[in-house]
């Protein structure tokens, strides 16, 4: 794409979300190329076409301003905002590569710590799996994946009130490569696909990679998706695929109550839409009762249910699945074309994990840790934080979600932060608009030891600092 159209793109979408108002002075011609990077030519030229589109207005001596008219349509464009072509690629990578630095404090990875995972067994049961594998391991674990796995798997379900058969069910490489075949198997290039705002970047990324466009919709960070937005954006586009998370979304945290899962599943089957359900979250709820899913309601077998081991007993293994629904040959011959197989070994070490420790009392360890852990965190950062900062700390999961007063950039806090070696997740990660850039995600599955209470109180003032400029 040229460089002054994502100006122009950047732009609209500010116009749109309310960063600038009808009437507000935009950056003049040479402070947006200072901050931009562009030439003054490009930016010039993304100006002007602006302005012949009507979205902003020129007068001598005093610069660009937002036009007037472009009030009206900020409400209904800020619940559902269309994306011609996500490109968020590039942001993401450089946010997660920053991550990988060993000295990092790392607020901003997505994965629980380390410490959590039975290290100590999951070794085990790969020497055992390595020591044990029959010659005919490469056939047996082909796509759709080791016969026992899918039935352990499918057994785990049937404790959540979801019933489901070992043949429904194809093993991928982490839930990322079920939800990438699922999207896949559903969608062509071009098509449009529903996502939250704000989202997991994964979801962005998947779009970006099979060339799909984002229709974002409004979701609130207690009770989650905007029923009569995601309505809207099924009557006024011709919409594939949703990709939606029901349990302990990723950033906000929130879990969809059961009344408002069957609503979305009754809605999209009306639509005939096919639903990816993000469900990588689902074991970590809190308390005693196991969250449903969308899947459950399912009639049609229009819904792909995606989850993975990686958030509940270790993420390196890269083993996940989906529940495939009637689409499973369609994912499996797609499996076939990419990766062919999950790797036979690790599938065998899981079942040899599974079938030779106690799982379940793994879970209630790492649900009650996670739980203590968050409650920790979130109170120490009450404590930090002026009122305004607020904290949104939903039940279960490990995410803290904090929404800075709107004027902040959240990206000069990461940057920031980056200097003292701590990571942390800005919002602009979770979304194509700008809606999120006063956000920040924070990772609460760490041990509060003193080397992370110093990293959250300089979080803390560099917060307070941008406040006060
Ligand atoms: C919402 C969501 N979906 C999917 C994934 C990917 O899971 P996996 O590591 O099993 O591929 C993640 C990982 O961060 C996630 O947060």
């Amino acid at each position: 794409m040229a460089k002054y159209q994502n100006l122009v793109d950047q732009l609209k979408r500010q116009i749109q979300s309310g960063i600038w108002n009808p009437g507000d002075k935009l950056p003049s011609l040479r402070k947006q190329s200072e901050h931009s990077g562009m030439s003054l030519m490009t930016v010039l030229h993304a100006y002007q076409l602006l302005e012949s589109q009507g979205w902003i207005t020129s007068q001598a001596r005093s610069g660009y301003k937002v036009a007037p008219r472009f009030k009206k349509q900020q409400q209904v464009q800020m619940a559902v905002s269309r994306t011609e072509n996500v490109d968020v690629n590039e942001f993401i990578f450089e946010i997660l590569q920053a991550g990988k630095n060993p000295l990092m404090v790392n607020f901003g990875f997505a994965y629980p710590s380390p410490d959590l995972y039975p290290r100590y067994h999951i070794n085990r049961a790969l020497s055992a799996a390595a020591r044990n594998m029959p010659i005919s391991s490469a056939f047996n674990n082909l796509p759709p994946g080791n016969e026992q796995l899918r039935s352990i798997i499918a057994k785990r379900y049937t404790t959540r009130g979801i019933e489901i058969s070992p043949d429904e069910i194809v093993i991928t490489a982490g839930a990322l490569e079920a939800l990438n075949l699922s999207l896949q198997a559903c969608t062509k290039p071009g098509d449009c696909v529903v996502v939250e705002s704000p989202t997991f970047y994964g979801a962005l990324q998947s779009l970006q990679r099979l060339g799909l466009k984002a229709l974002s919709v409004r979701t609130d960070p207690t009770t989650g998706i905007d029923i009569d937005s995601l309505e809207r954006a099924l009557q006024t586009h011709d919409v594939k695929a949703c990709w939606l998370m029901s349990n302990h979304q990723n950033p906000l945290g929130f879990t969809l109550s059961d009344e408002k899962k069957k609503q979305i599943v009754e809605l999209l089957q009306r639509y005939n839409v096919a639903l990816i359900e993000d469900d990588v979250y689902s074991e970590l709820y809190e308390g005693n009762e196991p969250v449903s899913s969308m899947k459950m309601y399912d009639q049609s077998g229009n819904i792909m249910l995606c989850s993975s081991f990686s958030k509940s007993l270790v993420a390196g293994l890269r083993i996940g699945w989906v529940v495939a629904g009637k689409r499973s040959f369609d994912i499996q011959k797609l499996q076939l074309m990419s990766t062919l197989a999950t790797s036979a070994p690790i599938q065998m070490a899981l079942v040899h994990y599974l079938t030779s420790r106690n799982y379940e009392s793994h879970l209630k360890q790492l649900r009650k840790k996670l739980h203590e852990r968050k409650s920790k965190m979130a109170d120490f950062l009450s404590t930090l934080l002026p009122e305004s900062v607020k904290v949104v700390n939903q039940k279960g999961g490990y995410f803290l979600w904090l929404e800075l007063p709107k004027n902040i950039d959240a990206m000069q806090i990461y940057q920031d932060m980056l200097k003292a070696n701590v990571s942390i997740a800005p919002g602009k990660m979770f979304d194509v608009t700008e809606q999120y850039n006063h956000c920040i995600r924070l990772n609460a599955s760490f041990e509060l030891d003193q080397q992370r209470a110093e990293a959250l109180t300089t979080l803390s003032n560099s917060i307070i600092h941008h406040m006060n400029e």
